[in-house]
């Protein structure tokens, strides 16, 4: 059932939730980076907290305040997210990526700022793809760990989140639709269908993104239990 606000279903329990939009540095005053606000991992995080989790907020940076009692860890790449999770998962119980972690990042970042001169008209960015750091995870997670990934998806929800979810062994998948302008990257509302392993799903009302969370944590503490 679900777990009532405030009942300590993750007492004892260690959390990593991962927030926010990574920055790919170009230049030392430039980089790239995605409409993360970092709202839905901070809403994990201070539901996991009120459910009596230990948790550890590794974040990108956002507008946001952090929830009381947690622990910030501030990142801003990918590669810094991807070495922040990899030493922390071996202690943890459970990781939820709520990270809009950038795919691609510059080959190069150049130490000087990049200037213009009368020899460049155009300037080729050369990327290469970041780190997929759930499949990293899946390869050093236990048994008795728990894997939660969101996934952006503008097309093929199910179908697409059913993949992400077998390729990177998650537990849980939390898949939304950033194709609607109501819910997802920058506002307060969100609305997921949440996949499980056995081809299950259930969709979420449109609500806000600290009930979604809310949900999440519920869902969270059962898969722990059951491990
Ligand atoms: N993720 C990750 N490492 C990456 C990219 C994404 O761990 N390099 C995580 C995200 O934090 C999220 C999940 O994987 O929990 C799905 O992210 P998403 O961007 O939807 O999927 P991708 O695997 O990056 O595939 P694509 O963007 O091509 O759909
Ligand atoms: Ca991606």
């Amino acid at each position: 059932g679900l777990a009532l606000f405030g009942e300590q279903t993750l007492a004892g329990k260690s959390v990593i939730v991962t927030a926010g939009g990574t920055r790919e540095r170009l230049d030392p005053v430039r980089f790239l980076t995605n409409d993360s606000s970092g709202k839905m991992g901070y809403a994990v995080a201070n539901a996991a907290r009120q459910a009596g989790a230990t948790v550890t907020l590794i974040t990108a940076p956002t507008n946001l305040t952090a929830p009381a009692g947690v622990t910030v860890v501030p990142i801003q790449s990918t590669t810094d997210l991807s070495n922040a999770v990899l030493e922390r998962f071996p202690k943890a119980d459970a990781l939820v990526m709520a990270a809009a972690v950038a795919d691609f990042q510059p080959e190069t970042t150049a130490d000087q700022k990049i200037k213009k001169t009368p020899a460049n008209d155009e300037l080729i960015l050369k990327l290469k793809k970041t780190p997929d750091i759930l499949k990293q995870v899946a390869g050093i997670k236990r048994p008795d760990q728990v894997t939660i990934g969101f996934a952006a998806e503008t097309q093929n929800l199910l179908a697409n989140g059913q993949k992400k979810l077998a390729s990177k062994s998650l537990d849980l998948l939390a898949a939304n639709d950033v194709s609607r302008k109501d819910i997802g990257f920058n506002g307060d509302d969100n609305q997921v269908t949440f996949i499980s392993p056995d081809g299950s799903t259930d969709q979420t009302p449109k609500a806000s993104k600290a009930i979604i969370a809310t949900a999440l944590v519920d869902r969270l503490a059962q898969l722990l239990v059951k491990k």
